[in-house]
């Protein structure tokens, strides 16, 4: 996996920048972020580009980092609970709030994941109930 130099660029900005802007996440995350600063590895910088680069279109952030973001457990996912951390988190990651425009892309990534994994789930529930019948 080649990242390049401007992968690690970004990765030498975000990496450290995130202790500072963690304190707006929920905790598990916060900590998540924290531990791949700090092994300070180069997988850790890869993995940090990788995330930085996520909202702009790149990899997709999977379904239990998406919960991590809002702040939620599998039980607790719905299009109601979703809606409900987005605004939260989205709100008080803002800038003037001492936040980014990255940790507010990770919460509008996560909500978005979210919404698709709900309607899936949603889907196959109403497709069970009609097989039981
Ligand atoms: C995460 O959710 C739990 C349970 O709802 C709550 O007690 C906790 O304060 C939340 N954490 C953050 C950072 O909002």
């Amino acid at each position: 996996m080649a990242i390049g130099p401007l992968g690690r660029i970004i990765a030498q900005i975000i990496v450290p920048a995130i202790a500072i802007m963690a304190k707006t996440l929920p905790a598990a995350y916060a900590a998540a972020l924290e531990n791949a600063r700090k092994s300070g590895t180069a997988d850790a910088a890869g993995d940090a580009a990788r995330r930085g680069a996520s909202f702009l279109g790149k990899p997709r952030m999977s379904k239990d980092e998406a919960m991590m973001v809002l702040n939620l457990t599998e039980d607790e996912v719905t299009v109601e609970a979703v809606r409900r951390q987005y605004d939260r988190y989205f709100a008080a990651n803002s800038v003037e709030k001492g936040g980014s425009f990255y940790l507010q892309s990770k919460v509008y990534r996560a909500r978005e994941l979210l919404d698709e994994y709900v309607k899936e789930k949603e889907k196959e529930e109403r497709a069970g109930k009609v097989d039981e019948k």
